[in-house]
């Protein structure tokens, strides 16, 4: 429950929410802020690439007090870049270092945390953050499990508290655009939508080598097992990786950045792009309701450098494990089929007995595109949507702190689409089909399969509800 005085005014006050209404949108629109003594307050917890972004745009609606991060290299480069940046606008920033998040979510004058760490954190920092009393914006994939899900949505309707998935698509006019013309009939009945994510990398093992002084590794790994560091600097000394894909990173490990390779830590492209295409592909063909969910799950094809155990496991522990190549056919209850593959571009094809579109970050193309020139949409469709008009998704995090209104991606839909990619993980790694009773929320039968749908976590690091 919201704790303080300072919270409640917050809530109670409209001049944030009107402020960011004005907001003209494109994805990168940013409203302005409010007078100075109505911002809140809150702390980065996971230093990043992505944090980091997401704290920038915070920078805009609330002030930043606190940098989180086990590495402390990291949280010292936002500290000194953010001072830096807020004094070029003649503003004074007073942003505190810190190891352990526990010390943000003792405090009571922080109002949110902003989660931008490894996904194995993610549910444990933002289920305590919300019973603190934060609101938060926690990166995706929110959850690493099935049962993670269904913690942290029991944390949201018990706390009250805003929680926004840092899945930005969802505050993207172009998608946004994609799910009105399919719920407008437009494409007559969709019978299948096709999700492409792209390959999975993989390496060559990776010797276990000391982590750098800055790392605390073991609070790095947390609930997850207690592993060596490992690390290949690529290049010059003739290790050069093999890699399908180049995401621009330079090192290969099992820590920063490339932990979403490693199946311990993430769930590979399945989870890393699926939390983005799956949720808006379920979205446009109505699957994202509570209780509503796949019914067969089956993989079509799987090409992995490590194979798995009759469990599911992969049978080495040093070099990346998320299947290189893989598709997977999800058969809904509503009759459509939703392939989730590996192969072709990536983006999201719809397909329905009138026409067919497709859609990604750079396009949304095909004839009923085309017939928007002749036949456009209704005016006012984008403000339809959320009821008002769409700002970009950190903005978005903001105006809900205000108004306390669902955000653009809220726990039910984001826990819909992610689970549905944690069961086609499951599917692959069993090398079967495998079916999801939607009512009693776990899978029928297959007592291999129905174990993976939760993980132990490592002692001391439970999370508590
Ligand atoms: N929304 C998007 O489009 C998008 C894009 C990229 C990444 N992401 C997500 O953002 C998250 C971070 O990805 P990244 O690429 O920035 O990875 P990263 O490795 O660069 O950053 C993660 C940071 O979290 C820190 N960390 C780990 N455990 C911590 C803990 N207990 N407390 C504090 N800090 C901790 C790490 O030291 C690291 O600095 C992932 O969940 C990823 O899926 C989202």
């Amino acid at each position: 429950m919201p704790k303080t005085n300072r919270r409640r005014f917050l809530k109670s006050t409209s001049t944030l929410a009107s402020a960011t209404a004005l907001g003209v949108f494109s994805s990168t629109s940013i409203a302005r802020s409010p007078s100075p003594n109505e911002r809140p307050r809150f702390a980065l917890i996971g230093c990043g690439g992505q944090g980091t972004g997401d704290a920038r745009r915070a920078l805009a609606f609330g002030d930043m007090v606190a940098a989180c991060d086990v590495d402390s290299s990291h949280s010292a480069y936002v500290k000194d870049i953010f001072t830096k940046r807020l004094g070029r606008q003649g503003k004074e920033a007073s942003i505190e270092t810190i190891e352990d998040y526990r010390a943000i979510i003792d405090r009571d004058d922080i109002d949110a945390i902003i989660c931008g760490t490894v996904d194995h954190w993610h549910v444990k920092i933002a289920a305590e953050a919300l019973k603190s009393g934060k609101d938060v914006y926690c990166e995706k994939p929110l959850t690493l499990t099935v049962d993670e899900g269904r913690i942290i949505s029991k944390v949201v309707e018990e706390t009250g508290q805003i929680l926004q998935v840092g899945t930005q698509q969802r505050s993207d006019e172009r998608f946004l655009k994609a799910v009105t013309i399919a719920h407008s009939g437009r494409l007559g009945k969709i019978k299948k939508v096709t999700v492409g994510l792209n390959h999975n990398p993989f390496s060559k093992p990776l010797p276990a080598t000391n982590a750098p002084k800055t790392l605390n590794w073991d609070r790095w790994k947390g609930p997850t097992e207690d592993v060596p560091y490992r690390f290949l600097k690529n290049g010059k000394d003739g290790q050069k990786l093999v890699r399908n894909l180049g995401d621009g990173s330079v090192n290969a490990s099992n820590c920063h950045k490339e932990f979403r390779w490693w199946l311990q830590y993430s769930g590979g492209k399945m989870t890393d792009w699926g939390a983005h295409h799956v949720d808006i592909a379920q979205w446009i063909i109505n699957q994202c309701g509570p209780g509503e969910g796949p019914t067969t799950i089956k993989p079509v094809m799987v090409e992995t450098k490590v194979p798995f155990d009759e469990n599911g496991n992969p049978t080495l522990d040093d070099r990346y494990n998320a299947p290189h190549r893989f598709t997977v056919h999800v058969q809904f209850p509503n009759g459509v089929l939703m392939e989730i593959t590996s192969e072709g571009r990536n983006g999201i094809l719809v397909e329905g007995t009138k026409g067919r579109i497709f859609v990604n970050r750079g396009t949304i193309a095909g004839k009923p595109i085309e017939d928007l020139v002749s036949n456009p949409l209704s005016g006012g469709w984008l403000e339809d949507i959320y009821g008002g008009p769409v700002v970009e998704h950190v903005n978005n995090f903001f105006d809900c702190i205000t108004s306390r209104k669902k955000p653009a991606s809220d726990v039910w839909t984001h826990v819909a689409s992610i689970n549905t990619c944690h069961l086609s993980n499951i599917a692959i790694r069993l090398g079967r089909q495998i079916e999801w009773d939607a009512a009693a929320q776990t899978i029928k039968g297959d007592a291999k399969a129905r174990a993976m749908l939760a993980r132990d976590s490592r002692k001391g690091y439970e999370i508590e509800i």
